[in-house]
């Protein structure tokens, strides 16, 4: 009877410091701005799909892509208010929250896909993960889209061609410095905008992976896309660091695991839909495609590449120096 008394009491203790009921459903809302269909669409469906298939509705995912719900610069600050939950914005747009994701942005800094895999998983890549904590954000993961090109009405073959030209970029003080450092003229915009303003002609070009290419249709709206592979785009998976501490232990414990499933399927997705996406725009319009010469290339290179030297302090050299380690197999 004691020992009956004693254990009742036990369990009574033990609800109340639970400040949540047992049964209470988590919401897990994730804004986007690219399309289903793209790498980040796709890791973001498998992470419903996945938490769907095993959280027995205590979890519920609602991904919304296509800046549905917001652009990416607002979607920072739901994050950070917890109105959404998740994002995974590229690390070019945390450049008023941290210098440091800028090492992504390094024009030429990672030879491939397999570079930039190399860097999530090493310490110093790691480490980025968790330097937004003191702002509300947790970093779940990396989410690497591919290799940027560049497009515009004029061929661009050597710098000299995108001298003066207007291009798109994301907000990045990086890639700012990047096109002044062909002497062209960028403009940051939010993602949602860029069809339009090309079509329109408020700019003439721009810089990304296929598949945003692809999906967004820019292709329709631009007659050359040079092949420069000259920038990684990035994305920080990132969840609000107060909601994902207030879940149940074993309910978050399930949630990593499934974390990092997605983490390890993302590369694999992100290479195929990118060659895919640059495949369909070949059959298209073969005559679009510039690929460059390997002395045309390097044009390219020795024209951005001193913008290295004007961050390198924000950046770190620590963080320059592990990019560059990850190019090594
Ligand atoms: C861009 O703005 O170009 C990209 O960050 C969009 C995206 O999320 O891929």
């Amino acid at each position: 009877m004691i020992v009956s008394l004693v254990s009742f009491s036990i369990l009574i203790l033990l609800s109340a410091c639970s400040d949540q009921p047992a049964d209470k459903t988590y919401v897990i809302k994730f804004s986007h701005v690219t399309s289903a269909n793209t790498p980040k669409g796709l890791a973001a469906d498998l992470f419903r799909q996945k938490v769907e298939e095993r959280l027995n509705g205590k979890v519920v995912v609602e991904v919304y892509p296509s800046s549905q719900l917001m652009n990416d610069d607002d979607s920072i600050e739901a994050l950070a208010f917890n109105e959404i939950q998740m994002t995974a914005v590229s690390a070019s747009k945390y450049n008023r929250y941290t210098k440091k994701l800028q090492v992504f942005d390094l024009p030429f800094i990672f030879n491939d896909m397999a570079a930039v895999g190399r860097f999530f998983e090493h310490p110093e890549g790691q480490k980025l993960l968790t330097i937004l904590e003191d702002k509300g954000f947790t970093g779940l993961g990396f989410w690497p889209n591919g290799l940027k090109q560049l497009s515009a009405n004029t061929p661009l073959i050597v710098p000299a061609d995108a001298e003066g030209l207007k291009f798109r970029i994301q907000e990045s003080d990086v890639l700012e410095a990047q096109f002044l450092a062909v002497n062209a003229n960028p403009q940051k915009l939010a993602f949602s905008e860029v069809y339009q303003a090309l079509q329109v002609g408020t700019i003439d070009g721009q810089d990304n992976t296929w598949s945003n290419i692809y999906s967004e249709k820019f292709y329709e709206v631009q007659d050359h896309i040079t092949e420069t592979n000259h920038n990684m785009l990035v994305y920080v998976w990132m969840v609000n660091t107060e909601f994902w501490q207030g879940l149940p232990q074993d309910t978050r414990s399930e949630l990593t695991l499934i974390v990092d499933e997605v983490n390890a399927a993302i590369m694999a997705m992100a290479i195929e839909v990118n060659d895919g996406d640059r495949a369909k725009i070949f059959e298209k319009d073969p005559d679009k495609f510039i690929e460059l010469s390997a002395a045309q290339l390097a044009q390219w290179r020795a024209a951005m590449k001193p913008v290295w030297d004007q961050f390198r302090d924000e950046i770190g050299e620590e963080l320059i120096t592990a990019a560059l380690e990850s190019n090594n197999p």
